[in-house]
């Protein structure tokens, strides 16, 4: 799929929540994916964090274009080709060096680097990047320094992931300058390893109710 950066930044924007897909599976990856698009939540991040994270995030592409899926964990400019080879719509990282964000610039591939704070807030928007994750958003202090580089930095929006739960999702998403919440917490392994979709179909319905009450 191949979506503007824009676009992708108001479908988040719409949506508000991002489920984070961790599986080894191609499988179970599609069943999964396919089951939260239906349910309300059409944007997922596939993590690279297993070993054949690249196989599953390239049929998982394949096997649901209605779906804007984009890779997570990027590390390096390397990982960022082969996201950008896979058809994946967007990248994102845990965090930001000079290399890989220059290297995403130069790629085209909408992608949302990882910042912690202001320093690395500054290097992300040297290259251009004003929308970045922030995580681990728990650890760094997740709505309260959203609100504090919200001061100094008052263009740039956060995906805030790391620690996020559906009890804490009403909360962070009120705070203006958090486009979304991430989580894992849409497909747990363990609703996974089960194949129970009806689970996961009713996790995507609740972060998707939630997400909504708060507009
Ligand atoms: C990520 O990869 O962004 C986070 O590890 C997701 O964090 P969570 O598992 O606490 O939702």
């Amino acid at each position: 799929m191949t979506t503007s950066k824009n676009a992708i930044v108001a479908q988040l924007a719409e949506v508000r929540v991002l489920p984070i897909l961790v599986t080894d599976d191609v499988d179970q990856a599609i069943q999964c994916v396919t089951t939260l698009a239906e349910n309300g939540l059409p944007a997922i991040e596939i993590t690279l964090r297993t070993p054949n994270a690249m196989t599953v995030l390239r049929e998982v592409v394949k096997a649901c274009p209605q779906v804007t899926v984009g890779a997570g964990t990027i590390l390096t400019p390397a990982q960022l080709d082969a996201v950008r080879n896979s058809g994946a719509a967007f990248g994102i990282s845990p965090g930001i060096t000079p290399a890989l964000a220059k290297a995403a610039m130069e790629s085209g591939l909408p992608y949302f680097p990882g910042v912690g704070g202001a320093s690395e807030l500054m290097l992300a928007l040297e290259h251009g990047f004003d929308v970045v994750k922030l995580f681990p958003s728990d650890v760094v202090g997740s709505i309260k320094m959203a609100k504090a580089l919200g001061g100094p930095f008052p263009d740039v929006k956060f995906c805030l992931t790391g620690g996020v739960t559906l009890e804490s999702t009403p909360t962070l998403l009120q705070q203006p300058n958090v486009l979304c919440v991430g989580g894992s917490w849409m497909c747990p392994a363990a609703l996974i390893g089960a194949k129970d979709w009806d689970g996961i179909a009713k996790l995507a319905q609740v972060a998707q109710k939630a997400a909504a009450a708060v507009r």
